[in-house]
């Protein structure tokens, strides 16, 4: 068996004899002697085969190629002063080897791993297990190992249990797209993976475990983007006679307790915004609080101007908000501005106006049109000064929110205002309960159909304000998790189906199981589950959650290296009763 790791080696190990183990990462062949990189999980250790002194065939070492697995026995010397390497931990050291095994021969690799660079994904996620060699993935997945573990043994001292629930599953389409699987027992039936262990939880909750949690799998068929993938995993969690105070208390010191422990740093108490404050002030529900440039309001100043596009905007329920580029304004051209306004479009605004700040005075468009009397309570309201660059939007909240909210990420972006080393977290709370669908022209659940309201006496008259005990764990301007207080009174879940448009019938077929067990003494309880995909990419700083995945998706939902998915055999679908006919007018994006 291995025993030692080939980066732990130290000055204090030397004059002893070892048998190592690894793959050749990089050689260096000068002659009669040969230096090899010996590559493990833990490190690089240098070996050296010198024609003098191996007692294997010296034509053995000649024969090394990059990613050759190996086994050497020699001794650990000092490294003369000239052949010290102070950039890896065991540079003060090497092994010289006295004999050496080939365990593996190594064909030609389709890239070098000892670069450690990203490649061309077609050819890196074919190849995945070799790219999975690389230095940087390598510490990625032991990182997520080790959050798990942490994670782990926080909840098992408090009193958690682990318990495991189905994959196979009733399919309940509330939120994403299910993935489904056919019942070969059942012909024309189908399962669905879970898009979460939810109801699971609750029915635990139910059935007295009391404190539950689970490093659980899950399933949803929606588009892909940097944050997200078919298949990804929770650190689910759910406690009875728990309020959403005790629930966020727990988490925040799990989340305290793993950060300290995997990067020996200290968080101080997370911030608490709601939600209304969040998109009032960033635009956003997940805001990245590492950097300022907030929205700032201009409704009051422009509900009553004479410019018309701006007034009737405000005058059909719309609002006016600005960002100001503090002291950049020379960055920003023409040009430059009229991209940005093709890139507020995207999210649905009209148009974007813009004012710059120089000598002491504002210029551009707008400047012309807008009365000076609303210049000056801008200028003073927000202690605009010289190279100040000012972009408005007035339109719909929604609108507004979003087109800002994501011009603000990609200024910060343009303009490096983001300090790459902080851990902001933020909890985020009091979330709409409902948010109507304009797709299915009917009011959704905005977390999902089990969260407790606040006012639910409000749906009659403003649906949009009534308000949830719901909360979100925000790192860096990425949604990390999600909870919420349930409904554990039946007749509340009826109020809540009622007002999400669900007949009896809808309700029987998709929850029936469910609402029937709120009937026998159900205790009141809450939860929450963060992404442990997320959690591991802003800990070990990957900008894809694809880094922190041993055998991730493209975005179009496929495995390169197995060629998944892929189409079954007639057999397979005879014994499912299962015919295929595609049709080609499907909406497959
Ligand atoms: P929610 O849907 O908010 O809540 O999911 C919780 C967290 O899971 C992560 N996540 C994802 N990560 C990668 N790829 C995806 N496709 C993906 N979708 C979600 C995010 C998210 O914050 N059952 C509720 C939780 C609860 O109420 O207890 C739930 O699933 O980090």
């Amino acid at each position: 068996m291995k025993k030692y790791n080939n980066g732990e080696f130290r000055l204090k190990d030397v004059d002893n004899v070892y048998t190592v183990y690894g793959w050749v990462n990089k050689r260096r062949d000068m002659g009669g002697v040969i230096f090899v990189d010996l590559r493990d999980r833990s490190g690089f250790l240098q070996v050296v085969f010198n024609r003098e002194f191996l007692k294997s065939d010296f034509e053995l070492a000649e024969a090394l190629r990059n990613e050759y697995c190996i086994k050497v026995t020699g001794k650990l010397i000092k490294r003369t002063p000239d052949m010290i390497n102070p950039k890896i931990p065991t540079g003060e050291v090497e092994l010289m080897v006295d004999e050496l095994e080939i365990l593996g021969e190594a064909e030609p690799v389709p890239f070098n791993i000892y670069e450690d660079k990203e490649i061309n994904e077609q050819i890196s996620l074919k190849y995945r297990y070799l790219d999975l060699r690389r230095e940087t993935l390598q510490k990625n997945i032991i990182m997520r190992s080790k959050i798990a573990a942490a994670v782990r043994t926080y909840l098992n001292n408090n009193y958690f249990l682990e318990i495991e629930t189905p994959i196979l599953c009733k399919s309940t389409p509330e939120g994403a797209r299910d993935y489904i699987v056919p019942s070969r027992i059942a012909p024309g039936s189908f399962y669905a993976l879970p898009q979460s262990p939810q109801i699971f939880k609750q029915l635990l909750m139910l059935s007295g475990f009391e404190r539950y949690f689970q490093i659980a799998k899950c399933f949803r068929d929606e588009d892909l983007r940097s944050d997200r993938q078919p298949e990804f995993t929770q650190i689910d969690m759910e406690m009875s006679f728990a309020s959403d105070e005790d629930i966020m208390t727990l988490t925040e010191d799990m989340l305290k307790t793993v950060v300290k422990e995997i990067k020996g740093i200290e968080l101080p108490t997370f911030p608490r915004i709601t939600w209304q404050e969040a998109m009032d002030k960033y635009g956003s529900d997940k805001p990245d609080t590492r950097f300022e440039m907030y929205l700032n309001d201009l409704t009051d100043i422009l509900k009553d101007t004479n410019m018309n596009v701006f007034r009737t905007a405000i005058e059909n329920g719309g609002i006016a908000k600005c960002l100001i580029v503090k002291n950049n304004g020379d960055k920003y051209s023409r040009s430059d501005i009229e991209h940005m306004i093709d890139y507020v479009k995207i999210y649905g605004a009209k148009g974007m106006a813009w004012l710059k700040y120089d000598d002491n005075k504002f210029n551009g468009v707008i400047a012309k049109n807008l009365e000076d009397e609303k210049l000056k309570l801008m200028e003073e309201k927000f202690g605009i000064t010289n190279n100040d660059l000012v972009l408005i939007v007035v339109d719909k909240p929604a609108i507004v929110y979003a087109a800002l909210g994501a011009l603000r990420l990609k200024i910060a972006g343009e303009l490096n205002l983001i300090p790459k080393d902080k851990l902001n977290f933020l909890w985020v709370t009091d979330f709409p309960m409902f948010e109507y669908s304009e797709a299915d022209k009917r009011y959704k659940a905005m977390h999902h159909p089990f969260t407790m309201p606040k006012n639910l006496e409000d749906f009659k008259t403003d649906p949009g304000k009534v308000l949830s005990v719901a909360y979100d764990i925000v790192l860096n301007g990425y949604e990390l998790g999600g909870g919420s207080v349930r409904i554990h009174n039946p007749k509340m879940q009826k109020e809540v189906f009622d007002a999400l448009g669900l007949t009896e019938e809808d309700i029987k077929n998709k929850f029936g199981f469910f609402i029937e067990a709120f009937k026998y003494g159900a205790p009141p309880h809450a939860g929450l589950a963060i992404g442990l995909e997320r959690f591991t990419m802003l800990m070990s700083g990957a900008d894809n959650i694809k880094d922190v995945i041993a055998f991730p998706k493209t975005q179009s939902a496929a495995d390169l290296m197995s060629e998944a998915p892929s189409e079954v055999s007639e057999a397979q679908l005879k014994e499912l009763g299962i015919k295929i006919e595609i049709d080609e007018g499907v909406n497959n994006g």
